[in-house]
């Protein structure tokens, strides 16, 4: 962040542009039509009717010429290529542990890792979930216990690390249910459904104090660790000297398994396996082989596992890694001081708006989240991502789970977003809070029974889009 003379604070960007693509922002009418279109599920929306897309990092962070250069290298050959040896090379160095699997993306990771080591009736306990973890440890016939401190599910919090796990709750847990049903503790890095909120050292050391205890596997998804890393370095008193390599070694020698997905971590298109027990490496190399391909590529291109090994290192760069945190908290401030609510304290990956309280007269079973999103998307051609009830599967009664938190993330792909952006969705949502009565739920016309909310299709409850749009016009007195 850089102080400006009027003491306004804004992030400063460490890097300039020199790809650019066009987007473009259609009149509203085109885009609610869109929408209808896209079955109200922001998933289904053609991009070229999206003028910011923040829908996920996944996949979309700008990569460094450092990165487009090491794609030329690139050695394509089925079985030994360099390409790999060099990847394993900057994990082994970065994680020091001695066997690595690459992997075409992070739930593939959770797949092999889940149909190696879940059995009917295991339970996994971690900080929280993610969507797909939870759904691969489920289909193995596992279960998942939830052990976030308190303070995690606050969404008006000054506490720094709500990615915690509860240190006596996994205890307790342990102690009830016996070690042998818990094939591993999972810790999710940078927590994705709770607002991208970190864990700290501290804890994790803690963490894995307890499963070394009672010689369990601690496994981290290391998807977003960059973020966490970056607050880990900035907000643990302990951690302020410690370089960034210190701290992701401190960690990775906590963990016995580290799993990410490359389309976050590493800024590309991709993912990989780290670990030191040959036997469970063995065992994971076989579902290697026949779910992503052979095992120095994993379903991976050469070209992106030379971007990962250059994004991975680039990682290690406080200026790089700092970037994404500080427009998010800069959004999430500008969008408080004008009274919308919002997850706090700034998370990484996005911002995160709080639909429970921007559209409180909406109940959850009408998917608040679900409903802002399209909402916001209409009046801004902002594409966002809903994480709440919607993102939940049914009970098997076959009523809605409703979610802990009912969140609108609207993510900030790495170095990819202008600050005029940033201001410009700040100003569409603020006014979209002026207006939010008009806003009204949704229900769904078709609906997958997992992972409905990649695919599934809705409607709004009642004609409130066409109110929202005469209003947008008649107030902005434009179309844009
Ligand atoms: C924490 C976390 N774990 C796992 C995944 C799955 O990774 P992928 O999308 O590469 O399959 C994601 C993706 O968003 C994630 O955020």
């Amino acid at each position: 962040m850089i102080k400006l003379l009027s003491g306004e604070k804004i992030p400063l960007e460490m890097h300039k542009a020199r790809i650019v693509q066009k987007i473009s922002l259609k009149p509203i009418e085109e885009r609610e039509n869109a929408m209808v279109e896209a079955g109200f599920n922001t998933f289904l929306l053609r991009n070229r009717d999206v003028f910011m897309d923040m829908l996920t990092d996944s996949g979309v962070n700008a990569m460094s010429d450092k990165q487009q250069a090491a794609m030329f290298i690139a050695d394509d050959s089925y079985a030994g290529s360099e390409t790999f040896y060099r990847f394993e090379a900057k994990l082994k160095e970065l994680f020091g542990m001695n066997f690595i699997l690459p992997t075409h993306q992070g739930r593939a990771c959770e797949n092999i890792i889940s149909k190696v080591l879940v059995e009917e009736g295991s339970v996994v306990p971690m900080n929280y979930h993610f969507t797909t973890s939870k759904a691969h440890i489920m289909l193995n016939g596992g279960s998942i216990e939830e052990l976030l401190i308190e303070e995690g599910l606050e969404t008006k919090s000054s506490f720094l690390f709500k990615g915690n796990m509860d240190i006596k709750k996994l205890k307790s847990l342990i102690n009830k249910l016996g070690r042998d049903k818990i094939p591993f503790v999972r810790m999710e890095a940078g927590t994705n459904l709770i607002g991208g909120q970190p864990f700290s050292l501290e804890n994790i050391k803690e963490v894995s104090k307890v499963c070394k205890d009672n010689s369990i596997i601690l496994v981290m998804d290391a998807s977003l660790l960059s973020d966490n890393l970056h607050f880990i370095k900035t907000r643990e008193d302990a951690c302020r000297s410690m370089s960034i390599k210190e701290i992701t070694k401190e960690i990775a020698d906590c963990c016995d398994i580290i799993y990410f997905s490359g389309r976050k971590l590493g800024s590309a298109r991709g993912g990989g396996i780290c670990l030191n027990n040959e036997e469970i490496y063995s065992k994971m190399k076989v579902l290697l082989t026949l779910y992503e391909g052979f095992i120095t590529y994993g379903g991976m291109s050469v070209k992106e596992m030379e971007a990962i090994t250059v994004g991975l290192e680039e990682t290690m760069d406080e200026d790089i890694i700092s970037q994404g945190p500080q427009f998010i908290e800069f959004m999430t401030n500008e969008l408080k001081k004008n009274g919308v609510p919002v997850i706090t304290p700034a998370g990484g990956l996005g911002c995160h708006i709080d639909a429970l309280q921007f559209v409180s007269h909406i109940p959850q079973e009408k998917y608040p989240a679900g409903a802002l999103a399209a909402a916001i998307y209409i009046i801004s051609g902002i594409r966002g991502m809903e994480r709440g009830t919607l993102s939940e599967e049914r009970q098997t009664d076959g009523s809605d789970t409703l979610a802990n938190l009912e969140l609108v993330r609207l993510a900030l792909p790495r170095r990819v977003f202008s600050l005029s952006h940033v201001k410009y969705a700040v100003d569409r949502i603020t006014w979209l809070y002026q207006n939010r009565e008009l806003i009204e739920g949704l229900k769904f016309t078709e609906e997958p029974e997992i992972l409905r909310f990649f695919f599934g299709k809705l409607e709004p409850v009642s004609s409130w889009t066409n109110r929202l749009v005469e209003k947008f016009i008649e107030d902005f007195q434009t179309k844009l």
